[in-house]
């Protein structure tokens, strides 16, 4: 990854968690990166923050890319593949993380002769903690996935899967984020409730949240396991879990996943016909 020239075509949200999380380990350095921006503020503000170089035109950001990854909305990707695909080379990696864009539809505006891998990042990326998986499409090798597996490795942990996967992927890991800050919100209220103040209450979520992932993680035990053992007969762990389950907490967890993944499943539909 080092010295090897990175471009983002979009400079969104992803990017920069992505841009963070690569420059806050030392993975690479800004001059090693530029970003295609159409928007001058958000372009300033990127060159500002990170250093790093903006072009306001793709054709221009892409040329002499080793890697580049496509981080617009999937609204507008076709319109950037239009622009690009006389442009990319052979020698090129390029990596989307636009949701519910199969490697097929990249492939059909690039060429199949292209290393192209789709891969699902998310936010927690900015920090180091990302869950991305990735599959390979096109003319990828498997240097090529594990070259992607090695950078998003790099601000997180990657996993290389079956493109089948990518709705359900979308569904857990993609939206994910979201669904944790808002336990995080709900048990801190919960906290307020019963009397803690704001900022105690939070901090003690978090490392509540941190830890008891950590413990499942590695111990390699059972999260069930771990739950009875800190569940005591007759105790206030179990009445409180008890009150868990009657809301249906395991159901709607599920649920949210579930109907993620449909989500996922209709907007690529549209995307990819
Ligand atoms: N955010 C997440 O958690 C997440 C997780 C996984 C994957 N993704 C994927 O990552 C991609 C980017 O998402 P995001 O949340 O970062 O969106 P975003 O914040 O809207 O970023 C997209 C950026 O691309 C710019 N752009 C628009 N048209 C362009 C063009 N023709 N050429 C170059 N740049 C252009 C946008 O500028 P304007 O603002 O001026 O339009 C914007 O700055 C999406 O495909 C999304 O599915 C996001």
């Amino acid at each position: 990854m080092k010295g090897k020239k990175l471009c983002f075509v979009g400079g969104g949200r992803m990017a920069e968690a992505i841009i963070k999380g690569l420059l806050n380990k030392g993975i690479t350095t800004p001059e090693h990166i530029v970003v295609s921006e159409p928007r001058k503020d958000r372009g300033d503000f990127l060159s500002n923050k990170y250093k790093v170089k903006v072009f306001s035109k793709n054709p221009s950001a892409i040329e002499g890319a080793e890697m580049i990854v496509l981080a617009v909305k999937p609204q507008v990707i076709r319109e950037v593949l239009k622009e690009i695909s006389a442009l990319v080379t052979t020698e090129q990696l390029i990596i989307s993380i636009a949701a519910g864009i199969s490697t097929s539809l990249i492939a059909s505006y690039l060429g199949e002769e292209k290393h192209l891998i789709r891969a699902m990042p998310n936010t927690p990326a900015q920090i180091g903690e990302g869950a991305t998986v990735l599959c390979g499409g096109g003319s990828s090798t498997p240097k090529d996935l594990q070259q992607t597996k090695n950078f998003f490795d790099s601000i997180g942990i990657s996993i290389i899967i079956q493109e089948t996967y990518m709705d359900a992927v979308t569904g857990l890991s993609g939206s994910g984020p979201a669904y944790i800050f808002l336990i995080i919100e709900a048990l801190t209220d919960g906290g307020v409730k019963v009397g803690l103040p704001r900022d105690v209450a939070q901090s003690l979520v978090i490392q509540t949240m941190i830890g008891s992932a950590r413990m499942v993680s590695e111990t390699g035990a059972h999260p069930s396991q771990l739950k009875d053992l800190v569940t005591s007969p007759g105790g206030t762990t179990i009445t409180g879990l008890h009150v868990l389950e009657k809301n249906g907490i395991r159901a709607a967890l599920i649920n949210a996943v579930e109907a993620a993944t449909e989500r996922s499943r209709e907007l690529s539909q549209t995307t990819n016909s």
